[in-house]
């Protein structure tokens, strides 16, 4: 039997509902708010919207004297800027399977496609107004001139050259089958921004846009001092007919290389591997150092899709390939996603830039441990993750196997014996004496 009286009890209980309902009252309230944030706060993709691609480009109709604004008929007089062009990643820009497992990842929403298919033609839907920038609740309409095989080309060479039924480009003296008008947008970074200045939107903390390129380029070296635009590095010059049996002119190749292609990534990096102290004493602790230097890229390295990132890689094996030690750093962006976009923490390296990596070792002492012994440092470059690269494969079918990272620099240093001449750091020599360096005179 307890004790209390019926009427404590009837107040305990009064407490203990009121106690319920305020819960479920705050929880509820908490609940809404999420759920506002969600649907109309936060926006529904990474990036913020800008005019100038909000919508597509309106729909282009065929300029007279050509059959059709598929690239491939563009190819019969442009044989070789087609087949440039085809091996781009621009060409690929509605193929590549990257963009179309995180498209499905992103319930295929349509505010992609307007810089993957830049022209209406591309697009199944028409899309109209769009309320308070919120892409969800944009007025969408089936769109009658959709042309599926066009919107396979992605960014198709009429996505950048055709307009108003002219075709525009870098020359005002052309003799061409179709009408053509100079556009100054041609020799200028103008004509890349459309599409390479990605903005943030409301409640996203970036330094820089998810893909803005941009705001990296603007007022560093190469766009200051040296002048060079996007073209300079990604459409290498070359003297040629620009249609065939035409006169040589001086254009550009349509190649676009990037971060899918190894050769371009090494033409941005310089890599230096020094050792310290310059001779290695078995017992003693030796420290090596790394540095990498963005010497090739307009824009911070790497760049672009916030995936992107190096990484640093130093090894010790044994002489049977055993790790014996090992280190490993990486040079990247580093976002918080949920339930605000942050930007944590950036150590990418903006134009002419340099970082040094250090990795130290004590080499044992026994000879028998020394045998053998070897250094390994290796700089690879990945497009994305290895679990995000699974999680695009399980979760979202991305079919085939595709490279995503790539070995940039690998050396091999033997830690047994003298070390070779260009790891020992400029202006020392192994066995120098104090004193007897040019620095210290009679
Ligand atoms: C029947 C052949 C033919 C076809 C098809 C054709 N072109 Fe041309 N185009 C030419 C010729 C010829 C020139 C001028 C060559 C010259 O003056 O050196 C030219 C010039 C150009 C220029 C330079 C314009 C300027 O003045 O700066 C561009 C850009 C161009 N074409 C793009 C295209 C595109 C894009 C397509 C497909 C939508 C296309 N062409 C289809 C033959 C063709
Ligand atoms: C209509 C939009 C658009 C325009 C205009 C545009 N790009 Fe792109 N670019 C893209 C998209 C989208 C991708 C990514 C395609 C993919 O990988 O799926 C891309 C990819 C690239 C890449 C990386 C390729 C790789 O291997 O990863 C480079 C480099 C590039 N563009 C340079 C340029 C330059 C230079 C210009 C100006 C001459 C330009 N782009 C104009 C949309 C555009
Ligand atoms: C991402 C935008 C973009 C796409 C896509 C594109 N071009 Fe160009 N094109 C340019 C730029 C920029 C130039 C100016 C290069 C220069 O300064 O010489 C150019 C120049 C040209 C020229 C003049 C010759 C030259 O080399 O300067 C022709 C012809 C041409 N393009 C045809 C094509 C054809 C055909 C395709 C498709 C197979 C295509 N372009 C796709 C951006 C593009
Ligand atoms: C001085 C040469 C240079 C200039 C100028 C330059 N780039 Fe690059 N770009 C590179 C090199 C080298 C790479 C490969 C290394 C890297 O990914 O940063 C690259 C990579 C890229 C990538 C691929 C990113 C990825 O990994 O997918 C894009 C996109 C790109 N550049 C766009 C641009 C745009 C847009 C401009 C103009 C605003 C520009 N670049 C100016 C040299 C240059
Ligand atoms: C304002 C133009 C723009 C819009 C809108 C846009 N992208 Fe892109 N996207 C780009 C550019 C430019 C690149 C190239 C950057 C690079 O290569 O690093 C790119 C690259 C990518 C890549 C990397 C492709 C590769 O080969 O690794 C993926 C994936 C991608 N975009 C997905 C999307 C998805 C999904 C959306 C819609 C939610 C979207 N993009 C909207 C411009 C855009």
């Amino acid at each position: 039997m307890s004790g209390e009286t019926p009427r404590k009890r009837g107040w305990g209980r009064f407490f203990l509902r009121l106690f319920e309902w305020s819960t479920l009252g705050v929880l509820l309230f908490v609940a809404l708010g999420v759920y506002l944030f969600y649907t109309e706060l936060r926006p529904r993709v990474i990036f913020g919207l800008r005019e100038d691609f909000a919508h597509a480009i309106p729909f282009q109709k065929v300029p007279a004297g050509i059959p059709s604004l598929k690239a491939e008929d563009c190819g019969k007089c442009h044989r070789e800027i087609y087949e440039e062009w085809k091996t781009s990643y621009h060409a690929k820009a509605y193929t590549d399977p990257f963009f179309r497992a995180y498209w499905k990842k992103d319930g295929e929403v349509w505010i992609c496609l307007n810089c993957h298919t830049p022209l209406a033609n591309q697009q199944p839907e028409l899309i109209g107004e769009i309320p308070r920038n919120r892409i969800e609740k944009a007025v969408r309409t089936p769109n009658p001139d959709f042309d599926q095989a066009l919107r396979e080309e992605g960014i198709t060479c009429a996505g950048c050259h055709v307009r108003d039924g002219v075709i525009l480009g870098p020359f005002d003296d052309s003799v061409a089958p179709h009408p053509t008008k100079f556009d100054p947008q041609f020799r200028s970074t103008e004509i890349c921004y459309r599409c390479h200045q990605v903005p943030k939107g409301p409640f996203q903390f970036y330094d820089v846009g998810p893909c803005g390129t941009f705001p990296e380029y603007e007022g560093a070296y190469f766009s200051q001092q040296r002048n060079m635009t996007c073209q300079s590095c990604h459409m290498p010059e070359v003297q040629r007919p620009m249609a065939n049996g035409g006169p040589i002119r001086q254009g550009r190749k349509h190649l676009w290389r990037g971060g899918h292609d190894p050769e371009q990534i090494k033409s941005a990096l310089a890599v230096q591997l020094a050792a310290d102290p310059p001779e290695l004493t078995p017992g003693a602790p030796a420290t090596f150092t790394l540095t990498l230097i963005n010497a090739g890229a307009g824009h911070k390295l790497p760049t672009g899709d916030p995936d992107r990132y190096f990484t640093v890689e130093f090894q010790v094996l044994d002489r049977t390939g055993r790790v014996v030690k090992e280190q490993r750093d990486s040079m990247g962006r580093w976002i918080m996603w949920q339930p605000v976009i942050v930007d944590l923490y950036d150590n990418r390296l903006p134009p002419l830039a340099s970082r040094d990596y250090r990795f130290s070792y004590r080499l044992p002492e026994s000879p028998d441990l020394l045998a053998g012994l070897q250094l390994q440092a290796k700089v690879r470059y990945h497009i994305l993750t290895d679990q995000a690269y699974e999680t695009l494969k399980t979760r979202y079918g991305m079919p085939g196997d595709h490279p995503y990272n790539f070995t940039i620099y690998e050396r091999t240093v033997p830690l047994s014996g003298p070390l070779s001449a260009e790891l020992i750091p400029l202006g020392r020599t192994p066995s120098a004496h104090e004193g007897t360096s040019c620095g210290k005179k009679g």
